[in-house]
């Protein structure tokens, strides 16, 4: 679905397949990219998905990977395959989907299944400046925490300002993946420093939340529901 001119989601649970965190495409002026692709599973829905949008996954260049997840990234190597396109993935969690780690890729730990090692073509850096063409832009920010190499995509479409944000928010804390909280909030505290007119994190509908600066603020605040999903029904005001 369209979420503003150049930008599409094209997976998530609403889209694709319950186990796919929500990926997007950005129909730049020399091919097509993908930001996180999902997993195996929705693979065949989620290139279905890119088709019926009018576009050739043939197109596809790169893939940048939020973080090196199965729901994430899982389809990273299918992708590669088929289409012929490159991954990139921060440098700190690139060995893992090169590996196809079980448990540090979440593959076997969450999914019960096996994780499709994937060459890394290259690690993607804090600050990094991406242009897709004159209309649609990023810059990449490295926040550890959820895993050691998350990173989040700060987005200019056209001058609105749109965060790709992984799990960064809301995600999941387990010492088994790597999760480090004083990292997690340091990175907290980046984002809730700038400025974003929209956003949106890995396991959410198909939308985009409006009310970004204020919403990532929630999130911050309410970071213990990050070591316990749990925590989120004993809070009156709890939404995403
Ligand atoms: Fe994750």
């Amino acid at each position: 679905m369209k979420l503003m001119n150049h930008l599409y989601m094209v997976a998530g649970v609403s889209l694709s397949h319950p186990f796919d965190a929500a990926a997007y495409l950005i129909e730049g002026e020399t091919g097509l990219y993908l930001l996180d692709c999902g997993t195996p599973n929705g693979f065949t829905q989620i290139v279905e998905n890119i088709r019926s949008l009018g576009f050739a996954p043939e197109e596809i260049r790169c893939i940048y990977g939020t973080h090196g997840h199965y729901d994430h990234v899982g389809a990273a190597a299918l992708f590669r395959q088929k289409y012929s396109c490159c991954l990139m993935i921060h440098e700190e969690d690139a060995w893992q989907v090169e590996s196809g780690d079980p448990v540090r890729t979440t593959g076997e730990l969450l999914y019960g299944n096996p994780f499709p090692a994937c060459n890394v073509y290259g690690y993607l850096k804090d600050g990094e400046q991406i242009k897709f063409g004159n209309r649609i832009s990023m810059s990449v920010i490295h926040t550890p925490g959820h895993t050691r190499g998350s990173v989040c995509f700060a987005l200019d479409c056209d001058g609105y300002q749109f965060l790709v944000a992984g799990d960064t928010i809301w995600g999941g804390f387990s010492e088994q993946i790597g999760s480090d909280a004083k990292q997690w909030m340091d990175s907290l505290d980046k984002l809730t420093a700038m400025h974003f007119d929209g956003f949106s994190f890995g396991h959410v509908g198909a939308n985009v939340i409006a009310d970004a600066d204020r919403r990532i603020m929630d999130a911050k605040r309410q970071f213990g529901v990050y070591y316990n999903p749990w925590f989120k029904v004993m809070k009156e005001d709890f939404r995403y």
